[in-house]
């Protein structure tokens, strides 16, 4: 029943319409990192319907700016969605188009093309793209869709939410670029970290920790406060707001190179409001070779062992500055200084109303031995030296400039 609920809240999610500045905020940090970065590129805009989406407007506009060679954009059948519940469908574009065939629109996915090539000398802008049916409904895995991506340098778009994990392994079996909205949790997934890991894949430029706006179907139920978030920027009407949005690419840009400036241990303990508390110190954990950072900002700059930091930290995560080793997930893949120490035996959660359920969580996070009585939700295991805490997912760093170069 929880599944089927959560399936059913991702899937809602599903229909959520990214908004024109957020999309602009971060190509202009592409191009200010270079300003030819999509120069002569075919970009392909899949997921994306003329309607309701800002992307195909977007790089139509910007077409001769950006120096685009072709810019392809699919959008997915009406029917094929069945969540889909904005109520005018069909495009002006389309409807007033000889084209338009009341037979396809609902069941066929849609081509939008401007094309260098295809329309000569002229300045190329929105009312250049030519449209058509696809043959199929738009799905991103149908064979037409692939042969687009194969065609293409780049791949933009905000994909469906409950799709991402195959959505990105979509774009990286073809080996492509791309820029793609998603929720930072996701860098948990196991299809998604190790890319992380490697540096073959990182975090956009406008980080995950501020509210994003996105139109939604009018019978999407939007909570009060998200309405009064959207409304606070500017948006009226069927907006919600999300946290936790980001950008997730292998397109380089220059906020990740910029290195945090960071105190030493001693400095922290006194001057970092987090760690001063909880008692003027770090803890280690249980079951990891680490220590815990609560929050980025406390990393202490003369700490050479591992850290346990939130997964928030890779929107300041400079690869030049930390070693990426592992998450605390209790899987045991990853370099050795990220393993578990121990697997926890017979492990127990205990909640607050005084009753237990399986501890299997403590395997798959990263511990702490409480100090003082329990209070709240905390675990026991046979081979545990006293009651302990789970904390939420850690990714394990390490620095990687050597201490003489820290700032
Ligand atoms: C989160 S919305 C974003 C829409 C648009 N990219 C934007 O950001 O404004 C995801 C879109 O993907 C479409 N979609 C859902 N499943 C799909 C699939 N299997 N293949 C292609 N598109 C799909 C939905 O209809 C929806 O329009």
């Amino acid at each position: 029943m929880q599944k089927n609920l959560q399936e059913a809240k991702n899937a809602k999610n599903d229909e959520f319409y990214t908004q024109y500045d957020y999309i602009q905020r971060e190509i202009n940090a592409y191009l200010e990192f270079d300003q030819d970065a999509f120069r002569g590129k075919t970009v392909l805009l899949p997921c994306n319907d003329l309607e309701h989406s800002n992307f195909t407007g977007f790089f139509a506009q910007n077409f001769e700016y950006f120096g685009l060679k072709k810019l392809i954009s699919t959008s997915y059948a009406k029917n094929s969605n069945k969540q889909f519940t904005f109520q005018f469908y069909a495009s002006e574009l389309e409807k007033n188009s000889p084209k338009y065939d009341p037979a396809k629109t609902d069941t066929n996915g849609k081509i939008f093309i401007l094309d260098r090539a295809a329309n000569g000398t002229h300045r190329l802008d929105i009312h250049d793209l030519k449209w058509d049916y696809l043959q199929g409904d738009g799905d991103f895995r149908s064979p037409e869709v692939k042969a687009l991506r194969d065609e293409a340098d780049i791949i933009i778009t905000n994909p469906p939410f409950s799709l991402f994990r195959e959505f990105l392994s979509w774009i990286i079996e073809a080996d492509k670029k791309f820029l793609i909205i998603g929720n930072i949790n996701c860098i948990t997934y196991k299809e998604v970290f190790p890319l992380i890991k490697d540096n073959k894949i990182w975090l956009g430029a406008s980080g995950s920790n501020r509210d994003v706006v996105f139109e939604v179907p009018e019978d999407y139920e939007v909570s009060p406060s998200d309405r009064a978030k959207a409304e606070k920027l500017g948006y009226f009407g069927n907006y919600t707001t999300q946290r936790n949005t980001c950008w997730f690419t292998n397109l380089d840009h220059g906020r990740r190179h910029e290195p945090l400036i960071l105190m030493n241990m001693a400095d922290n303990m006194k001057f970092n409001k987090t760690i001063v508390k909880q008692g003027k110190k770090y803890f280690k954990y249980d079951n990891y070779d680490a220590i815990d950072v609560p929050v980025t900002q406390a990393i202490p700059s003369d700490y050479d062992g591992v850290m346990g930091v939130p997964v928030s930290f890779l929107d300041k995560y400079c690869p030049e500055q930390f070693e990426i080793l592992g998450l605390t997930s209790g899987r045991n893949e990853f370099d050795k200084e990220a393993w578990p120490t121990k697997r926890y035996e017979n492990a127990l959660q205990h909640n607050s109303d005084g009753t237990t359920a399986s501890g299997s969580k403590a395997n798959t996070r990263a511990t702490i031995l409480l100090e003082d009585e329990p209070t709240g939700v905390y675990y026991t295991a046979d081979n545990a030296d006293g009651p302990f805490q789970i904390m939420y997912a850690r990714i394990l760093i390490r620095w990687k400039q050597p201490p003489e170069q820290r700032i």
